[in-house]
């Protein structure tokens, strides 16, 4: 049997995971984007991660549709980054420092890190579908990563 949602999340809230900001781009060329912990990295060669994405989600049909996606890793003072982007809504990119990579995926600013992928494989899994990307461009600092920990934002104090 399936274990309930509280026991779910508080299991899986025991793994401190990297806060990242998803982004594709649609037809027109409008941003779309949205938080997730749900990725991991997956092969070295070919250079390939994952994301897994909520069929609920209102930017899901562009990730459906897009050839491609970034991943923006946060740094650890961008919750409220996170925060604009945890909620759905038409201007989350309004007010927010960003740039085009070389895919034409918006970067954001301020981050500690990203990845521009070419999207190779989808494949379903439960309310969400996992988006396999090849990373074509990437790139990272020195600045702290935001975690999500427990259900809330940790910074990572021993780096
Ligand atoms: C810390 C955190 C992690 C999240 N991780 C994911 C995730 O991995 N995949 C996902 O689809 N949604 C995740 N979400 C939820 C989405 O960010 C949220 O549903 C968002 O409103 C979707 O935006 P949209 O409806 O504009 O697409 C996460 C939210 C938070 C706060």
């Amino acid at each position: 049997m399936p274990v309930d949602k509280d026991t779910f999340l508080k299991a899986m809230g025991c793994f401190a995971a990297g806060v990242t900001v998803v982004t594709t781009v649609d037809a027109d060329g409008t941003p779309h984007g949205l938080t997730a912990t749900a990725f991991s990295s997956v092969s070295l060669d070919p250079p390939l991660a994952l994301v897994c994405i909520g069929m609920e989600s209102g930017s899901y049909s562009h990730f459906v549709s897009a050839e491609s996606f970034a991943i923006n890793f946060l740094s650890a003072d961008q919750a409220d980054v996170s925060q604009r982007f945890a909620s759905s809504g038409e201007d989350k990119f309004d007010g927010v420092g960003w740039r085009t990579g070389e895919l034409g995926m918006p970067l954001l600013s301020g981050t500690v890190g990203f990845a521009e992928c070419r999207k190779v494989h989808s494949y379903g899994g439960g309310d969400h579908t996992i988006f396999v990307g090849q990373i074509e461009a990437g790139d990272g600092n020195e600045l702290q990563p935001l975690t999500y920990f427990r259900g809330g934002y940790r910074r990572v104090t021993d780096l």
